[in-house]
C-alpha cells in the first residue's frame, strides 16, 4: 500500500504537482484547495540549502544557468512540514517548507510588473490629477521633515502617489538642496552639474538650456536624453522676486490615460516609436532615443519623456511620419490643455518636488528687470526614495 504522502505529490516530466488540498490547511496556514505546479528548474533555483543560498547575505550562490537542462526529481516526499526532493543533478537534495511553497505558488499568477510574492510596503496607489489639484498640492514643512519621521514618510509617499509636492520653509542657502537630497536619499548625479543653478545671468556661466533665459518653459520632463532619466527632481528657490515665473506642472500619467482613451492607436504608436533627445554643454553630450511613453509588461506607464526643447529631428520611415506627428501633437496638446495644468507661485525657501518619470514641470516667462529669480535644482533616483519608504516603515 502506498504511503499517504504519495497522493500529495505527483512527479511529471518537467514539473511536480503538489496537492495543497491534502495538506492540513491549519498546519500550513492556508485554505487553498488547488493543485500547485512547480517546475523543476524553478524548484532547483530556489533551493535554500547552504550550498545554494548564502545563509548570512540571503543571496543565491547557485548559478541558475548551470541547472542541467535534463533536470528531474528522482524522488519527492512530504515529511512533516517539508517537501524533500532528490534531484538527478549530482544527487543534490533540496528541502522546501510547505508554507513557503504555498506562499510562492504561481499556479494562479498573471504576468504583472510587480513581483507579487513580495509584500512590498513601498507599493502605492497612484492618483492621477489635473487642474483640480491646484488647491490641494501636498505641502510639507521643511523643519518637520527633519523632526518627524512620519512626515518624511508622508512626503516620500506623496512623491510616489502624486508625483508632485511642495516643501515650505527651507533655509534660502546655496547648496541646501543637496543636503536635503541627502536627508531623503542621495543625489543622482549626471555628467552636467551636480547642482544646477537656474537663473538668467547671461555670460556668468555656460547657459546650456532655455531654463537659463527668462523665456517661458513649456511643461517638460528633464533629461529625457538619458536612458534612465533622474526619477525625482527638486527645485529650491533661493529668491523669486521677479514678476512672472510662476511654476507649472502636468501629470503625464493623466495625459497618457486621456490619449489612450481618445486614440488608442496614437497611444500605441508613441509607446513603440523611438524619439531622440539630446542635451549638451561644455561638460557633456548625452543622446538617446526612446519612446515618449515607456510601458511596463502589463501596460502601465513607466517613464514619460517630453521635452520640446531637447527633441531632435524625427527620423522614421517616411510612411510612418504623418501618423507619428499626428500622435505627437495630440499628446502635446493634452500636455498644454488648461484642465491638465496646475500653476502656482513658489517663493524664497520653497522647494517643489516632482516625479520626473511621470510629472512634467515648467514655468511662465518672467521679467528679470523687476527682481531676482534664482533656484537651485538637484535630482534623486526614484528607487532610492522608494527604498527610503521601506526603511522608514521598518523602524
Ligand atoms: C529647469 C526648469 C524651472 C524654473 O531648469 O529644468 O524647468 O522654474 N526650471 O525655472
Ligand atoms: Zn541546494
Ligand atoms: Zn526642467
Amino acid at each position: 500500500m502506498l504511503a499517504w504522502w504519495s497522493f500529495m505529490v505527483t512527479l511529471n516530466t518537467s514539473s511536480l504537482s503538489l496537492n495543497l488540498a491534502c495538506l492540513n490547511a491549519d498546519r500550513v496556514g492556508l485554505d487553498n484547495n488547488s493543485i500547485a505546479e512547480f517546475h523543476y528548474p524553478w524548484l532547483r533555483d530556489n533551493c535554500h540549502c547552504h550550498e545554494c543560498y548564502h545563509p548570512d547575505t540571503h543571496e543565491r550562490i547557485l548559478v541558475s544557468a548551470e541547472i542541467p537542462f535534463c533536470l528531474r526529481a528522482e524522488t519527492a516526499q512530504i515529511e512533516g512540514d517539508w517537501l524533500n526532493v532528490e534531484w538527478n543533478d549530482r544527487g543534490h537534495k533540496s528541502a522546501y517548507q510547505l508554507t513557503w511553497l504555498a506562499e510562492h505558488s504561481y499556479s494562479q499568477s498573471k504576468l504583472v510588473s510587480q513581483n507579487t510574492f513580495l509584500a512590498d510596503p513601498a507599493v502605492g496607489e497612484i492618483t492621477t490629477w489635473g487642474r483640480e489639484l491646484q488647491q490641494n498640492i501636498a505641502t510639507f514643512d521643511y523643519a518637520k521633515l527633519y523632526a518627524d519621521p512620519s512626515q518624511l514618510l508622508a512626503f516620500c509617499q506623496a512623491i510616489r502617489d502624486y508625483g508632485l509636492c511642495i516643501v515650505r520653509g527651507a533655509p534660502a542657502v546655496e547648496g541646501e538642496i543637496e543636503r536635503f537630497a541627502e536627508h531623503i536619499a542621495c543625489v543622482r548625479e549626471t555628467i552636467y552639474d551636480r547642482l544646477h543653478n537656474v537663473r538668467a545671468s547671461p555670460g556668468e556661466y555656460n547657459a546650456y538650456n532655455v531654463a537659463s533665459t527668462t523665456l517661458e518653459l513649456k511643461p517638460h520632463t528633464d533629461m529625457p536624453n538619458y536612458n534612465n532619466p533622474p526619477g525625482v527632481q527638486m527645485f529650491h528657490f533661493l529668491v523669486n522676486d521677479s514678476i512672472g515665473g510662476e511654476s507649472t506642472a502636468v501629470d503625464g500619467a493623466r495625459v497618457a490615460e486621456q490619449l489612450k482613451a481618445q486614440d488608442p492607436e496614437a497611444f500605441d504608436l508613441l509607446a513603440n516609436t523611438p524619439m531622440c533627445f539630446r542635451m549638451f554643454s561644455d561638460r557633456g553630450d548625452v543622446i538617446n532615443s526612446n519612446p515618449l511613453l515607456t510601458l511596463g509588461v502589463d501596460g502601465e506607464l513607466r517613464v514619460f519623456r517630453f521635452s520640446n526643447q531637447l527633441a531632435q529631428p524625427v527620423n522614421l520611415p517616411a510612411d510612418k511620419m504623418e501618423a507619428f506627428y499626428l500622435a505627437y501633437r495630440k499628446l502635446g496638446r493634452l500636455v498644454e490643455a488648461p484642465e491638465n495644468k496646475v500653476e502656482f507661485r513658489l517663493n524664497t525657501g520653497d522647494i517643489m518636488v516632482t516625479n520626473n518619470l511621470r510629472v512634467l514641470h515648467g514655468r511662465n516667462a518672467y521679467d528679470s528687470s523687476t527682481g531676482d529669480r534664482h533656484l537651485q535644482l538637484s535630482y534623486m533616483d526614484f528607487d532610492d526614495v522608494l527604498s527610503r519608504i521601506r526603511m522608514l516603515l521598518k523602524t
